[in-house]
């Protein structure tokens, strides 16, 4: 590949992209159960146009744009709010993985700085998202992770023999993306409180969703800063806010906690540099399209959207809930749903293969060996078709002569969690899909 000489004109380049999409995943026709949220074209509009006004501008620096600043501040100030932070403070990152990196880096400086620990950890059950693994390996810092009790939910008392003198962050889901079942958030918080360790809730996926349930008249168990202990949080509005991708937040209880996430260097020739998270140059794309979406939207609209992703997932829960074959693991606080099948002759990943073929998008999970699905708004239209479908691969995965449980998982084959070869090869799979 090389630039082209002369440039290409626009509606080439519109028809060649128009092309190459139709080799994607459908999520406009609501076939993809995970990746991409979509509350509807008005939606989209407001966002896009929100979007590209402010494509150019850079929300590095906060002073030349007091606009994308007050867009960023009001983002995290509604967020808060949601979070029943009455004093939390925080930032916008370009998603939950930088937020979460945002929140272990500032766990680790303040451990260096206030506690002396120089080789500190974080501990979390097994089913917190592979990001806090990644933030440990990327910034030194080890994590222990710790089973789960039978409904997948984390272990307390795990959590708490777990917790040493080393021990910077305790970290809880709600929910976790596996099952969908929110931590015993009081009960950690509590440990970590007691034992003075800074106790995160991970609420990327459910911070959007988890707010607006009481009013629909749903049970949910306490998650958020109401109770004491939790110290910050990460709640993203590209994923259940419906914004555009590139925006999450990460919120702290009080100033003086996010003081350690926060960089700053003086001894360059070039000047002074700050920098609020691990970006350098801060689209304001998204950072003013989160704001535009979650102005429009409203509590209101949110409501909507929830009802919507939870009639979506009850629908389907209940028509596993009386399935000879299958079963939703554990009993999930929203509209993420496992789903494994109850007996030998069906293999729940021959089932979503099956799916897969018929166009319908969803995911794997090991522990146990089920299939993941996120039920969003766009589902709600779709669910009838869905269950047929469900159904058809179900008799087809019954008759089929399949060895999927030993069969490869995308391509590879090994005992995926304990088996280096099976990272090693992921990471060889990496490096050939990119050039
Ligand atoms: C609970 C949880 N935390 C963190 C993340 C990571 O978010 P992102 O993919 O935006 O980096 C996810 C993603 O699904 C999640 O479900």
């Amino acid at each position: 590949m090389a630039l082209p000489e002369t440039g290409r004109d626009r509606e080439t380049l519109r028809q060649q992209m128009e092309a190459r999409q139709q080799g994607d995943a459908d999520w406009a026709e609501g076939r993809t159960w995970s990746l991409v949220y979509s509350a509807g074209e008005e939606v989209h509009d407001v966002r896009d146009e929100a979007y590209r006004e402010f494509a150019s501008e850079n929300a590095l620096n906060p002073l030349a744009f007091p606009s994308v600043l007050s867009f960023e501040n009001e983002v995290v100030g509604m967020v808060a709010d949601m979070m029943n932070g009455q004093n939390a403070v925080g930032n916008v990152t370009s998603g939950g993985t930088e937020s979460i990196l945002c929140a272990s880096y500032a766990a680790r400086e303040r451990a260096r700085e206030v506690d002396d620990v120089t080789d500190p950890t974080m501990v979390m059950a097994e089913t917190a998202h592979p990001a806090w693994e990644k933030a440990a390996h990327y910034l030194g810092l080890e994590a222990i992770r710790t089973p789960t009790r039978d409904d997948w939910r984390a272990d307390p008392d795990a959590i708490a023999g777990a917790i040493d003198d080393r021990t910077a962050l305790v970290v809880a889901s709600a929910p976790s993306y596996p099952h969908g079942v929110v931590d015993p958030v009081e009960e950690v918080a509590g440990i970590a409180a007691d034992r003075g360790v800074l106790c995160h809730v991970d609420a990327c996926i459910g911070g959007f969703v988890l707010p607006f349930l009481p009013e629909l008249g749903y049970d949910v168990p306490a998650y958020d800063f109401s109770v004491e202990g939790v110290t910050s949080m990460s709640v993203d509005p590209h994923k259940y806010g419906y914004t555009a991708k590139g925006v999450s937040t990460v919120l702290y209880r009080d100033r003086e906690l996010r003081r350690h996430q926060y960089y700053a260097f003086d001894g360059w020739p070039g000047g002074i540099y700050v920098a609020p998270n691990f970006q350098g140059t801060r689209p304001a794309g998204p950072i003013a399209a989160a704001w535009a979406v979650m102005n429009f939207l409203g509590r209101d609209g949110y409501e909507h959207l929830v009802a919507d992703a939870m009639g979506a997932a009850e629908e389907i829960a209940d028509h596993v809930a009386g399935h000879d074959d299958l079963a939703v693991v554990s009993d999930p606080d929203m509209s993420l749903l496992a789903i494994e099948s109850t007996s030998a002759d069906v293999n729940a990943w021959t089932v979503q293969r099956e799916l897969s073929d018929d166009g319908w998008e969803l995911e794997r999970q090991q522990r146990p060996e089920s299939m993941h699905l996120s039920a969003m708004a766009q589902h709600a239209p779709v669910v009838e078709e869905f269950l047929a479908d469900l159904e058809a691969a179900v008799d087809t995965a019954r008759d089929a002569d399949t060895e999927e449980a030993d069969a490869p998982l995308y391509g590879l084959s090994g005992s995926l969690d304990e088996d280096d070869e099976v990272t090693e090869a992921l990471v060889d799979m990496l490096n050939d899909v990119f050039v």
